[in-house]
């Protein structure tokens, strides 16, 4: 299993302006890079208020959703679980995929990074500020993770950065 995470932020860090907010800010750049990543992914784990905003777009995908609704995991059809991150379920069936795409929001990117299943970061910088809203990590534990740049890559004429760190 390989988990690696894929967010789009702000020149300030956020993700979103709180958890409801739909990413309908980001560069078709990105989104086009994020589709690509996402069709080269073997399952998609998302958070289920993320879940909520992009029921639509993600129906199509195999995805595993966070939930604390389910005692431990779910099977709601061929392609879609629930699963509670408190539960032993989870990591076993992650680990049944080479390739994980972990979707956000910021309790499910800050889950992997808290069991340090963290492999590797696609961040990509959006030029714009929000002032406020949530976090790309949240976490109340004491972490250091080390990450290395492997690659910078700007997306557009604005200015957009796709930043690609892997785990040291
Ligand atoms: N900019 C980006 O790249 C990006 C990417 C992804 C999401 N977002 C944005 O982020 C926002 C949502 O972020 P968020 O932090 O509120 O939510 P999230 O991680 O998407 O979902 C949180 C929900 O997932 C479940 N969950 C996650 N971690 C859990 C854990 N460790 N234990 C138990 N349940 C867990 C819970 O669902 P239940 O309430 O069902 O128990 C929790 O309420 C949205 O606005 C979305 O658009 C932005």
């Amino acid at each position: 299993m390989r988990c690696i995470a894929i967010a789009a932020v702000t020149i300030d860090g956020k993700i979103a302006l709180d958890a409801g907010h739909f990413s309908d800010w980001t560069s078709p750049e990105d989104k086009e890079f994020l589709h690509k990543m996402l069709d080269e992914s073997d399952v998609v784990v998302v958070g289920n208020n993320t879940y909520k905003t992009a029921i639509e777009p993600l129906s199509k995908r195999n995805c595993i959703v966070f939930t604390a609704s389910v005692r431990t995991s779910e099977h709601k059809s061929d392609i879609l679980t629930y699963c509670n991150p408190a539960s032993s379920d989870c990591i076993p069936l992650m680990e049944k995929y080479k390739k994980v795409a972990v979707l956000g929001g910021t309790q499910t990117y800050t889950y992997f990074l808290e069991n340090d299943l963290l492999d590797e970061l696609y961040l990509t910088i959006e030029p714009l500020v929000f002032g406020r809203g949530l976090n790309l990590f949240e976490s109340e534990k004491n972490i250091e993770a080390h990450f290395r740049l492997e690659s910078t890559k700007r997306l557009n004429g604005k200015g957009s950065l796709l930043l690609h760190y892997v785990r040291s």
